[in-house]
């Protein structure tokens, strides 16, 4: 996170070509990102790494070389501006504005959940990037929390696309590389399918909002494998359930995003986006079918809500007896639905390949 976690780069600070790297304000599945300085023009930036040690790895220098590529194609004020790329020796490097302010991971760390107001504001902008970089026929394919940033503003910013890639490139080419977080995957994610679309985000995005309008993921356990396994065929807790007092509407957007079989969410970004400024100029969603026996929430409870008085103590002990039985079940049906996969899938959910992050 940028600001709060900064520290001095390792033995003073480093010279790479232009850029002075003088703090690691991120570290990822791939490398690590510094907050920098340019030389030549002094305008402070992220400066993203592939170290050496991994420059040995052709899929992760595909990868990083991908992202780079990708994000210097893209413009959008909701996606982090890509300024430079370059190497030196063995070090391959992405230059990037520089976020100053926090990753929504963070401020859930902190504050415990946003409030409907906020979620629906973030749930926007981030549709808004994703619908554009689809229509560039890109897949974020890795949407979360850690994933979003914040700049002081409250402008969001949508960054990471390590795991992007073009909709017409399809296979089992990540199996052995690190994977992204299981708690935000899309059920086709996880069984590997050959054709991840613009509904895997779709997906992501839900689970990303269910984590921040309820303070929980959609589904958690102590193993990724077993998220995994709930991902495609765990039940999912009703929002209402987590959060009495949220949107109804909201809360059926958040629910169709999430539904396991893509045919079954919504079909795009763009029908998402008109779902959401339905809600937000305080009209029912349209494709989202709103549950009728749901009382509407009392606008005053809508906003500003404090992580006390949702009901999520009292219901914490009926959650972890959902959840236990919930873990067992999952063994059982784990292999079923899988099955019809085939054995790259297993190879990709054996326990420990690392995708735990
Ligand atoms: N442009 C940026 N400005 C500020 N912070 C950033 C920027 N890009 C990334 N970060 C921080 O670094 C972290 C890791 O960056 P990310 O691109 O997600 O790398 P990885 O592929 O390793 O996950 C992010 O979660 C964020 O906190
Ligand atoms: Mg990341």
């Amino acid at each position: 996170m940028p600001g709060s976690e900064e520290k001095p780069a390792k033995g003073a600070s480093k010279i790479v070509g232009d850029y002075e790297l003088f703090a690691t304000i991120g570290k990822g599945g791939m490398g690590s990102v510094y907050k920098a300085r340019q030389i030549s023009t002094g305008r402070v930036v992220a400066f993203k790494v592939l170290p050496p040690s991994n420059a040995e790895r052709p899929d992760l220098v595909g990868r990083f070389r991908r992202e780079v590529r990708i994000l210097l194609g893209l413009e959008h004020e909701n996606i982090v501006r890509g300024i430079d790329s370059g190497r030196v020796g063995n070090l391959h490097y992405l230059v990037m504005e520089y976020v100053e302010g926090k990753s929504v991971s963070a401020a859930l760390t902190r504050e415990g959940h946003f409030d409907d107001k906020e979620t629906l504001r973030i749930m926007f902008d981030v549709a808004r990037a994703l619908a554009y970089a689809h229509s560039k026929g890109l897949i974020h394919r890795d949407v979360k929390p850690q994933n979003i940033l914040m700049d002081p503003d409250g402008v969001i910013k949508l960054c990471d696309l390590g795991l992007a890639r073009a909709e017409a490139d399809t296979g089992f080419t990540m199996v052995g590389t690190k994977l992204g977080t299981p708690k935000y995957m899309s059920p086709e994610q996880v069984a590997g399918s050959r054709s991840i679309d613009a509904r895997a985000d779709v997906y992501s995005l839900g689970a990303t909002a269910y984590h921040m309008l309820s303070g929980s993921v959609p589904y958690d356990a102590a193993s990724g494998t077993v998220i995994m396994a709930k991902q495609v065929s765990g039940q999912l807790t009703p929002v209402r359930q987590m959060v009495p007092d949220a949107g109804p509407g909201l809360a059926a957007v958040i629910e169709l995003c999430l539904e396991k079989k893509p045919e079954d969410r919504y079909q795009s970004m763009a029908e998402l986006c008109a779902d959401l400024r339905l809600i937000a100029s305080g009209k029912p969603p349209e494709k989202a079918k709103v549950d009728p026996a749901a009382a509407p929430a009392r606008k005053a409870d809508r906003v500003g809500r404090s992580a006390r008085g949702r009901g999520r103590k009292r219901s914490r002990g009926v959650l972890i007896v959902l959840a236990a039985i919930l873990a067992a079940g999952a063994w059982a049906l784990f292999w079923g639905p899988l099955k019809e996969y085939g054995d790259a899938v297993k190879e990709r959910l054996l326990p420990g390949s690392g995708e735990t992050k």
